[in-house]
C-alpha cells in the first residue's frame, strides 16, 4: 500500500487535533452527569485513576500502532498480522455506525445554539420543546445535514488545511468558553421557595466531595464501569481514529509528551464541564435537576439558562457554541478515519472519497434524524433500555463493539506481537517510554480482564 503524504505539521497540531477528537459531547454532557450520579468525588478519583493507566495504555497503543504502520486501521491490522485483519475491518466499521448519528447530536447543538442567539431562552425551557423539536420530521433534519456539510468540507480540505487549521483555532477557544463558564458558575446564588440559599460554591463541594453513602459492592463495581466506558468513548480510542491521527505524526514527535497532553487536555475539559454544569444545575434547581441524565443538556440546561435571568441567553449562547465546537472537532475525526480507510482500501483520492461519504452519511443522518417521526420504533436493547434508531446504533458502536475490540487489540499487542511493539514506537525518537512497566502489564493483564467484564457488563450478559 502506499504510504500517507498527509500529515499534521508538528506536535501542537497533531496534539490540538487529537484533543479535537477526544473532546465532545462526551466531555461536556456526560463526564457531569455521570460525576453526579456516581458519588461525586467518589467517581472523580476512580476516573482519574484509569485516564493515569488504562486510558493511557489504549491511548498510547492506538497512536504508535498508527504512527509505526503509517495506515488507518484495516491497513495497520492486516500489517500487525494479516490473519487479524477481521478486527482492522471491525475497528473501521465503529466510525462508519457513528458517522450516521453524530451528525445528528451535532445538528440539534447547533439549533441550540441558534435559540440562544434569537433570544429565545424562555421557550427552550418549556418541558415539550426539546421533544417537539426532535419529532418534527422537517428542522432536525435540515440541522443534521447542515453539520454533516460543514464537517465533509473540513475533511474535503485535508489534513494540514482542514482539520489542523480548524482545530487549532477552536480548541483554545473552547478551553477558554469552559473555563469563564465554570468561572461564571461559581459566582451564582438563588433562594428557592423554603428561603433556602444555594450558592455555586455549594454546588462545586457537592461535585467534588466524595460521597459513600449507601455504597456497596456491586454499586462500587458500577462507578468503576461507568467511568471505564466514559473513558473508552472520551478519548475516542479502540475506534481507529486514533490509529489514523496517528499516522499522520511525523517521525520526529515525541509521543510521551503528545499523549500526555491529549489526556491533560482531555480530562481538564472533562472536570472544568463538571465545574461548569453542576454548580448551575445544584444552585437552580438542587441535586433533582442532576438525576436529569441524558436529558441534561437540552432539557435541564435551558431551564437553568432561563433562570440566570437575562444573563442567562448570553450564557447558553456560550455554552452551546462551545458545545458546537467540541462536536465539530470530533465529528470531523470520525469522518477523516472513514475517508483514510477507503482511501487505502480502493486507492482513491481524498476529494473523490470525501464528495461519496457525503452523499452516503448525508442520506444516513436524514434517516437518523428522522428516526424520531417518520422512522420512529421503538427497541428493546439488552441493556434493558428502549431506544430509537440513533440509540441503536449508539448501542452497537459504544457498548458491544468498542469494548470488544480493546479486549482483541489487548490480546493482539500484548500477546502477539509483545509489548514492545508499542513500546518502540514510543521510544523511537530516542526519548524514555516512562510508563513502560506499568504500560505492559495493563495491556498484558489488566486491560483484557478489565474489556471482557466492560463487555459482559454493556451487553447485559452480567
Ligand atoms: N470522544 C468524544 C467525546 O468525548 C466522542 C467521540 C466518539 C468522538 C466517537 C469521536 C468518535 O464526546
Amino acid at each position: 500500500m502506499n504510504k500517507k503524504k498527509s500529515s499534521f505539521s508538528g506536535q501542537l497540531g497533531f496534539v490540538l487535533a487529537a484533543a479535537g477528537s477526544a473532546v465532545g459531547v462526551g466531555n461536556l454532557w456526560r463526564f457531569p452527569y455521570l460525576a453526579a450520579k456516581d458519588g461525586g468525588g467518589l467517581f472523580l478519583v476512580i476516573y482519574l485513576a484509569l485516564v493515569l493507566t488504562f486510558g493511557f495504555t489504549l491511548l498510547a497503543s492506538d497512536i504508535a500502532i498508527g504512527r509505526r504502520t503509517k495506515e488507518s486501521a484495516i491497513g495497520a491490522y492486516i500489517q500487525m498480522s494479516p490473519k487479524w485483519k477481521f478486527l482492522g475491518v471491525l475497528t473501521f466499521l465503529v466510525p462508519v455506525l457513528i458517522m450516521t448519528y453524530y451528525a445528528v447530536i451535532g445538528g440539534w447543538v447547533t439549533k441550540y445554539a441558534v435559540v440562544y442567539l434569537t433570544g429565545q431562552t424562555a421557550a427552550a425551557a418549556q418541558d415539550n420543546y426539546f421533544t417537539s423539536f426532535i419529532t418534527s420530521p422537517v428542522s432536525p433534519v435540515l440541522f443534521a445535514l447542515l453539520f454533516m456539510g460543514v464537517t465533509a468540507f473540513i475533511v474535503y480540505n485535508g489534513v494540514e488545511g482542514g482539520i489542523e487549521r480548524v482545530s487549532r483555532c477552536m480548541m483554545p477557544i473552547l478551553l477558554v468558553l469552559v473555563v469563564v463558564i465554570a468561572g461564571y458558575s461559581l459566582t451564582l446564588h438563588h433562594v428557592d421557595e423554603s428561603g433556602q440559599m444555594r450558592t455555586g460554591m455549594d454546588g462545586l463541594l457537592y461535585y467534588i466531595t466524595p460521597h459513600f453513602e449507601g455504597l456497596t459492592f456491586s454499586r462500587f463495581l458500577q462507578i468503576l464501569l461507568d467511568a471505564m466506558s466514559q473513558l473508552f468513548f472520551s478519548l475516542s480510542v479502540s475506534m481507529g481514529i486514533m490509529i489514523t491521527y496517528g499516522s499522520y505524526v511525523k517521525p520526529e514527535v515525541n509521543l510521551n509528551k503528545a499523549v500526555n497532553q491529549i489526556e491533560i487536555f482531555d480530562t481538564g475539559v472533562a472536570l472544568l464541564a463538571g465545574a461548569m454544569i453542576i454548580p448551575a444545575v445544584f444552585v437552580f434547581s438542587g441535586t433533582d435537576g442532576m438525576s436529569a441524565g441524558p436529558s441534561l443538556m437540552f432539557i435541564s440546561l435551558p431551564k437553568v439558562f432561563a433562570a440566570m435571568g437575562k444573563a442567562g441567553t448570553f450564557v447558553g449562547l456560550l455554552f452551546f457554541v462551545t458545545t458546537i465546537f467540541a462536536t465539530l472537532t470530533s465529528c470531523i475525526s470520525v469522518l477523516e478515519s472513514i475517508t483514510a480507510n477507503c482511501m487505502e482500501i480502493f486507492h482513491t483520492g481524498r476529494k473523490k472519497t470525501v464528495l461519496v461519504l457525503t452523499v452516503i452519511y448525508l442520506a444516513a443522518s436524514a434517516v437518523i434524524a428522522l428516526g424520531y417521526s417518520i422512522f420512529y420504533v421503538e427497541v428493546k436493547l439488552p441493556n434493558g433500555s428502549v431506544g430509537q434508531l440513533l440509540d441503536i446504533m449508539d448501542y452497537i458502536s459504544n457498548s458491544v463493539m468498542m469494548p470488544f475490540i480493546a479486549l482483541l487489540s489487548a490480546f493482539l499487542i500484548g500477546w502477539i506481537k509483545t509489548p514492545d511493539y508499542v513500546i518502540e514506537e514510543m521510544e523511537s525518537t530516542g526519548d524514555t517510554f516512562r510508563r513502560k512497566k506499568l504500560y505492559r502489564v495493563m495491556i498484558r493483564y489488566v486491560a483484557p480482564v478489565m474489556m471482557f467484564v466492560l463487555f459482559l457488563q454493556s451487553t447485559g450478559i452480567l
